[in-house]
């Protein structure tokens, strides 16, 4: 790699940040963010060391689903702002060094998409077609719903044209048929819209299902026979269109079946895939204080392109998913971080977020943000996570994590001037609260959570290796502790973390090494570690402690 790689393939170094336009920012005090108000905080975002943002869906809606049932798929919706506000955001987002992503909802449309409003009214609709239809009664398919709470089918009887159509969500939310040329035109030309209003690319939502074909008959199957061949068709588009686009995918699946995602050796479908696995798996790691599990989903990650990369994450926007997790394993971080049913959902899953689920304890809560930016990958953030945002338990279901920016301790946390009764969302309460939370005390302070993401960002962004290099792990004796190692070149770190309450110290041996190197803690101010002439050092970890080890030898001409 050289150094001009990492501004080609931006993606695999960058530090995402998802928003939502409507909680982030309300800049003209209505109670809903919008994008003058996210322009105004691009400042805050530049400064934090974020690349690029990662807008949730802002088009028009239904919002039945908080905006992934889209009405209009070149519009804004009129409450956040207009298109014009849209390119103000994108080309002052670039001047700061910023990329823009928004979501790609396509497996879907609202139930009251144009398309779909004609679909239903008759059987000759010219948009009947664009969704999937059956005539005749469906079988029980209550095992396959994505939310149990609300839908006990994928099939919804409609009375206009006695016929039952297909939704893999929400019964609001009608599936697309992809199998229709046309729908796959309109996909692309929605896609070229935005990317040419300035987007970088696009986080494609529900990634599998917008490419299956349940419930289509083998007449509509036979014009889409290789699903993969569209996604490789979405890619080169979007090539084509921008240079260096990308495609964000949110594939929930085994680590074998992610790897079709990219492409296979050609890497040429997403350029970027979530990883549930490990994230899922990091979850049991802290709950048993035992870094086992996530090194073995680390381990077993299959290899990708180069040009293809993971994003890390440790919460996003939906529920904490522990989906694939073994139903004891799911139970031990239930009880872990969500004992109490209301902070459970779907029986796989939890509606918070990471400080209240840590107790709030500093030290622990450092460590995995400092496990985030040190694993492999790229990290993505949820906004609020570099201030240590809670969840209120109060408002329904998912929507709990998705309480407007506490930018200050003032009324509604300097989110908006409105009435509290008139915000989109209440903010959260309590210890997580904006009087104890918020963007401009910690911007004031040194030693808080905003400074040390800041600071992990910087150093992250310093060491292209973590987001190029293959993971290796560091042989130590404790269970508790991961150390790792990326080596690149003569780039070469060793990120060491405890993920137990307990110090310890642990015994590191690097190949090759020996007296003439030493090692530098990229986070503790002048911290050193000597290796002796066999390359072994003896490193210190307080409980729950963390450093990203630099290797530096004599020659070394890499700043500290
Ligand atoms: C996945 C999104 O993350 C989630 O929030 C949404 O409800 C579903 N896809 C349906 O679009």
């Amino acid at each position: 790699m050289r150094i001009s790689d990492t501004g080609d393939l931006w993606w695999k170094t960058a530090v995402v940040y998802c928003l939502d336009v409507q909680t982030f920012m309300d800049w003209d005090d209505d109670g809903m963010g919008d994008f003058v108000g996210l322009t105004e905080r691009l400042d805050y975002l530049a400064d934090l060391g974020v690349t690029c943002l990662w807008l949730m869906p802002f088009q028009p809606t239904a919002d039945r689903d908080d905006g992934y049932d889209i009405t209009d798929y070149y519009g804004v919706d009129p409450r956040l702002g207009s298109a014009g506000d849209f390119v103000e955001l994108v080309r002052t987002a670039r001047d700061r060094g910023m990329r823009v992503i928004a979501d790609l909802v396509v497996n879907h449309t609202s139930d009251r998409h144009p398309w779909f409003r004609s679909a239903r009214s008759s059987r000759t609709s010219p948009y009947r077609d664009f969704y999937i239809w059956r005539d005749d009664e469906p079988p029980d398919t209550s095992a396959d719903v994505v939310f149990p709470d609300k839908e006990d089918s994928l099939w919804e009887y409609d009375d206009r044209t006695r016929a039952w159509y297909f939704h893999r969500f929400y019964r609001s939310q009608p599936d697309l048929n992809i199998t229709n040329p046309l729908v796959r035109d309109e996909i692309l030309k929605a896609m070229g819209y935005w990317l040419e209003l300035g987007l970088s690319g696009f986080r494609v939502d529900a990634v599998p299902f917008v490419i299956e074909t349940t419930g289509v008959d083998a007449e509509e199957l036979a014009r889409f026979h290789d699903p993969h061949a569209y996604l490789r068709e979405l890619r080169s588009f979007v090539g084509r269109r921008t240079g260096d686009g990308i495609l964000l995918g949110e594939c929930n699946l085994p680590h074998k079946e992610q790897k079709k995602f990219f492409g296979g050796a050609d890497g040429d479908e997403l350029t970027m895939q979530f990883d549930f696995i490990a994230m899922q798996n990091l979850y049991l790691s802290l709950a048993r204080g035992d870094a086992r599990p996530l090194v073995r989903a680390l381990e077993h990650r299959p290899a990708v392109d180069e040009q293809s990369q993971w994003a890390t994450f440790v919460r996003n926007h939906d529920e904490l998913t522990l989906d694939k997790l073994r139903p004891p394993e799911r139970d031990e971080v239930f009880a872990a971080f969500g004992p109490e049913p209301t902070m459970q959902l779907y029986g796989r899953g939890l509606r918070r977020r990471l400080p209240p689920m840590l107790d709030g304890d500093p030290r622990r809560l450092r460590m995995v943000y400092s496990l985030l930016f040190s694993l492999p990958g790229t990290p993505v953030l949820f906004y609020g996570e570099e201030i240590g945002m809670g969840e209120n338990l109060d408002i329904d279901g998912r929507l709990a994590v998705r309480t407007p920016m506490q930018w200050t301790a003032e009324r509604n946390g300097g989110f908006s001037r409105a009435r509290p009764s008139r915000l989109v969302r209440p903010v959260t309460q309590g210890a997580f609260g904006p009087e104890h939370v918020n963007v401009t005390d910690q911007r004031g302070d040194r030693e808080s959570l905003h400074a040390f993401v800041k600071l992990l960002i910087k150093r992250y962004r310093e060491s292209p290796e973590l987001g190029w290099a293959r993971f290796s792990v560091v042989d130590q004796p404790h269970r508790h502790v991961l150390a790792h190692e990326c080596t690149l070149d003569d780039r070469r770190l060793v990120p060491v973390h405890n993920l137990a309450p307990t110090s310890c110290t642990v015994p590191v041996t690097l190949d090759g090494c020996d007296s003439s190197h030493h090692l530098v803690d990229l986070l503790h101010d002048d911290t050193e570690f000597a290796l002796d002439d066999r390359g072994r050092a003896e490193v210190e970890l307080d409980g729950y402690g963390y450093r990203w080890l630099r290797l530096m030898d004599q020659d070394s001409r890499r700043l500290r």
